[in-house]
Formats: C-alpha cells, structure tokens, sequence
C-alpha cells in the first residue's frame, strides 16, 4: 500500500494537514523509521504541494501494521487522543442538517481538529463537517463556520418529518433540534386558519403546518438568503398556494398589509418581545400566539405577553423548554390565547 514518507520534525503538520484533506487512511498505524515517519494515504494526493509544504517528502509503496481493531465509534475513534470528558462535549454539540455535520471543538484541541472533523465524517456518512467558530449573533441569526472536513459544500436539503428543508448553513438560521416544537405547533393547528410566520427562517414551521393542513401562511423574513429558500422550499414540499413568502422586517412588512390572523409564530427568542406590539395588533380577538424568548423561567416572558396584550385578556395555554441555550438559560416557548 501507498504511504507518505516524511521527515520526523514535519511529521505532525503534514499529518494534520493530510487529515484536513481526508487522505490518510486511518485503519492502518503510522509507522517510524530512523529520521522519517510513515503517514499511511488513502490514495495519491494529486498536487502535494497544495496539499501543504511537502518538498522533502515522497509518495512510497511500504507495509504498514493493522490498527489493532477498526473503531466502531466516534469516541473509538478518538480514543488515546482525547479525554473521554471532551468527547462527551464535542458529541452532545453535534448538530446533523441534511449532510452537513455541524460541531464545536474546545480551543484546547484545536490542534486536533482535522481528526476529530475525519471521525466525525466517518461516522456520521454525511459530506462536510463545520466547526462552529462563533456564536449565532446579528439580525439574521446565522454563526462563523470553519470547515474541517469532508467537501466545502454548505447548501444541503435536511428532512424532518416527511418535509425536506434546502438550505445553506453559511448563509441562514436552521436547527435540527428544533422539530419536535414544529411539530408540536403542527398539531394545534387547524384548517382553514390564517396564520403569521414572523420570523420564517428557510420556512420549516409553515411548510410543516402547509403540508398537514388546509391553510394560508404569511412567511417573513429579513433575510434574502432565507426569502430564497423559503421559496425553494414550497416548491420542493409541493405547498404552493398555501404559503406566501414575504422579504422584509416584518415591522414594516404588517403596516404595509395590516393582517388579521387566527396564529402567530414568533421565533426569535433574543428579540421577539420588541415585536410582540405588532403581534397583538394582528391578531383576531381569540387567536393564538406562539412565543419564544430565551428565559430562566417563564414569569417574565408571560409577563412581557399580559403587558403589550392589555386591556385584552391573556390565557396561558402551554408554556415549555424548547431547548436549552447555556447553563440556566433556555429558549423558552408560551402558547397564550389574546381574547
Ligand atoms: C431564530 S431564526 C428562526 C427561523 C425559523 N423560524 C426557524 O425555526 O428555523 C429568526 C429569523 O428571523 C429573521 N429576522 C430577524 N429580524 C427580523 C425582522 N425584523 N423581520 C423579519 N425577520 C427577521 C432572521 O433573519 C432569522 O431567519
């Protein structure tokens, strides 16, 4: 079999460097030999110059010893290399859209980040893995990605629920972790209901509830990118007719077309409040609200609600941990009835 031969000082840099373009192939052990070391490929790299500095290294034919059981895991893979504490972490971060593998690696192991993006390739089958470099911040609620292994493809089409969501991890907001909530509001919903997607995303809410229900959804979003896909999706979900997708701040978006709907979806937990004013005004005397926000409790989000809704009585319907956003904090869901 084929194998880098490479100088002792070079050899955990151009290591690195062969992982991050997935060409060593891990079921064998590397190997050393007086002043070089042994890198076993998974095939020729085309140009090894691109690859990284490779000048004083050569392609060679040689034998290499059996990694001694092939891992069966993520954390099998990994094993000997990094405490099983930090695996735990690096695992439970995961996020899987589509085939895209979404992940966060302390600065700690940042030196190995190129074998844990290869595992996580390896065991997850999906195409790309990012390492999540910021957090989610700004109006369009999208984060900084680095990508570490796979191919450098970022547009995917994730499934949930029989729905299929096109979108590019780069460039918009979406969480898989998500859909046990759609599908929560999926179920509450009725035909014949005119409902408001404030902040519409990539569209994963109204498709859902557009493809079990006979409906008229008004989808909003600030972001073009977004917008685009929300299109995409009702095409792809065959719910045309049934949604209508709208750029722009929302704000701006129900002075223009003043709305009277039976539902509101309000998915922006940093923000939403600042928009509730506009959601009570659109909504029909008895209609619902979906509210999120990111809480320690639930006082001061249904508190926020009875206040902007008043002189209008409030009935708290359902209120839940949606997920969680870090320690004592959690992205918070209110269902409330505004009569
Ligand atoms: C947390 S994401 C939720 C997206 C979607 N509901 C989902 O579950 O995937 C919030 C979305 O609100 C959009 N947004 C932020 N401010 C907005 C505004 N003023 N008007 C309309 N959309 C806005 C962002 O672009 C982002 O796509």
């Amino acid at each position: 079999m084929i194998g880098l031969k490479v100088p002792k000082k070079k050899a955990d840099t151009i290591r690195r460097a062969l992982l991050k373009h997935s060409l060593v192939d891990l079921n064998w052990k590397i190997k050393r030999s007086g002043d070089f070391v042994f890198i076993p490929l998974k095939e020729k790299p085309v140009d090894l110059n691109g690859v990284t500095d490779l000048s004083d290294s050569e392609v060679v034919e040689t034998d290499f010893e059996a990694q001694k059981r092939v891992p069966k895991s993520f954390k099998d893979y990994l094993k000997n290399r990094i405490a099983p504490e930090k695996m735990d972490e690096i695992k439970k971060s995961f996020d899987i859209i589509g085939d895209v593998v979404i992940l966060e690696i302390p600065e700690d192991l940042d030196h190995e980040k190129y074998l844990i993006g290869d595992a996580a390739l390896k065991f997850t089958g999906r195409k790309a893995v990012y390492r999540k470099s910021s957090a989610i911040k700004g109006i369009i609620r999208t984060r900084e990605l680095e990508h570490i292994a796979g191919d450098d493809v970022s547009e995917t089409v994730h499934r949930e629920f029989g729905c299929r969501f096109m979108l590019d991890v780069r460039r918009v907001y979406f969480s898989p972790r998500l859909a046990t909530e759609r599908k929560r509001i999926v179920d509450m919903v009725k035909d014949g209901e005119t409902i408001l997607d404030m902040f519409a995303g990539v569209g994963p809410f109204s498709v859902a509830i557009a493809r079990k229900h006979d409906v008229k959804i008004y989808a909003v979003d600030i972001n073009p990118a977004a917008y685009h896909y929300t299109k995409q999706n009702i095409e792809l979900n065959r719910v045309q007719g049934k949604i209508k997708p709208l750029l722009g701040d929302v704000a701006q978006v129900l002075d223009d077309l003043n709305l009277e709907v039976d539902r509101i979806i309000m998915n922006l937990p940093g923000t939403a409040w600042q928009f509730l004013h506009h959601a009570v005004d659109s909504l029909k005397p008895g209609g619902i609200l979906h509210y999120y926000e990111f809480a320690s409790n639930y006082e001061k989000p249904i508190e926020r609600i009875i206040e902007t809704a008043y002189p209008r009585k409030v009935e708290i319907l359902g209120k839940r941990k949606v997920k969680s956003k870090s320690p004592g904090v959690w992205h918070v869901g209110v269902d409330a009835r505004i009569y």
